[in-house]
This record gives C-alpha cells, structure tokens and sequence, in this order.
C-alpha cells in the first residue's frame, strides 16, 4: 500500500512536469509562428510604403531583404499552417523559397516566378483561417 502510494504521487510529479513543458511550449509556439512573422516582416508594411514581396517582383529588393526571405520562407516550409494540406503547404513554400532564392542570384525570369509563387489569395484561400 504504502509503496504504491509512493508510485502514483511519484507519477503524477513526472505528469506534472510534462504537463507543465507542454504548455510552455505551446506558448513559445505562439509568440513565434514563423508563418505570421514572414507576414508581418515582408508582405506587409506601413502605409505609403511597398512591402519587401512587391519590390522583390519589381527587382528591387536588396540582396540582405532576400537572403532574409529566402530564410523566411524556408522556416515557413518547416512549420504548420493553422489550417489545409501539409503537402500542398510545403510546396506552396518551396516554390516561394526557391523563386526567391533565383531573384537572390540574379537568375532570368525570376521575377516572374516570384510574383506567381507570391500570389497573396492562393495561398491565404487554403491556409489562412477565414475571419471571425
Ligand atoms: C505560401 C502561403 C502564403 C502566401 C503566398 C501568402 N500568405 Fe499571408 N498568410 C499565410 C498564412 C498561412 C497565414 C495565417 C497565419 C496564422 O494565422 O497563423 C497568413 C497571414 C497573413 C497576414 C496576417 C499575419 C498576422 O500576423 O496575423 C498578413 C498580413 C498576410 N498574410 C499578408 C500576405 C500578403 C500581402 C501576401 C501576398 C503578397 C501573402 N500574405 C501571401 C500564408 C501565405
């Protein structure tokens, strides 16, 4: 009895702490969800002014503004969307990462593959959560 006793507070200790990691870490997740930063850092930005994505397909991005979304994009490739298929997902991103990566190198036609992968509705129709 008494050792038993002993062996379920010792298993409800080890839950607890589990429990407590678990919910730690869904919290880290949500302060950083590299989807909404990628979002916030280039396709959107102050009034008046263009976001990095629509200088990136006019060619004008600065090579330190691509290498920054090249990473972007991949750390959105290795995450999850709130919503749609992971597979379809990933290669929505590649796409994005790689056209990137040809603007980043100077490739011809790379501006054009980029606003095709960048396109705002194909993505956000599957992926983003309609509003509330
Ligand atoms: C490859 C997919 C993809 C593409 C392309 C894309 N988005 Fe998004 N975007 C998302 C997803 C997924 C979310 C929802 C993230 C969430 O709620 O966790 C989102 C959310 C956003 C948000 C809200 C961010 C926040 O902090 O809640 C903005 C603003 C945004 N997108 C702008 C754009 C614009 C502008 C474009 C086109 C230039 C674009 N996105 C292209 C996938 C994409």
């Amino acid at each position: 009895m008494k050792e038993s006793t002993q062996t379920a507070l010792r298993a409800a200790a080890v839950l607890g702490v589990a429990f407590g990691l678990c919910v730690t870490g869904l919290t880290a997740a949500d302060a950083k969800n590299p989807i909404k930063d990628a979002m916030q850092k280039y396709h959107k930005a102050p009034k008046g002014t263009d976001p990095t994505c629509k200088k990136a397909g006019a060619g004008q991005a600065s090579k330190e503004e691509l290498a920054g979304m090249v990473a972007a994009y991949k750390a959105m490739c290795a995450s999850k969307p709130p919503q749609g298929d992971q597979a379809n997902w990933v290669k929505l991103c590649s796409a994005l990462a790689n056209a990137t990566a040809s603007l980043e190198k100077g490739d011809a036609g790379a501006a054009d593959k980029y606003k095709a992968a960048v396109n705002c509705k194909t993505c956000h129709d599957e992926f983003r959560p309609a509003k509330k």
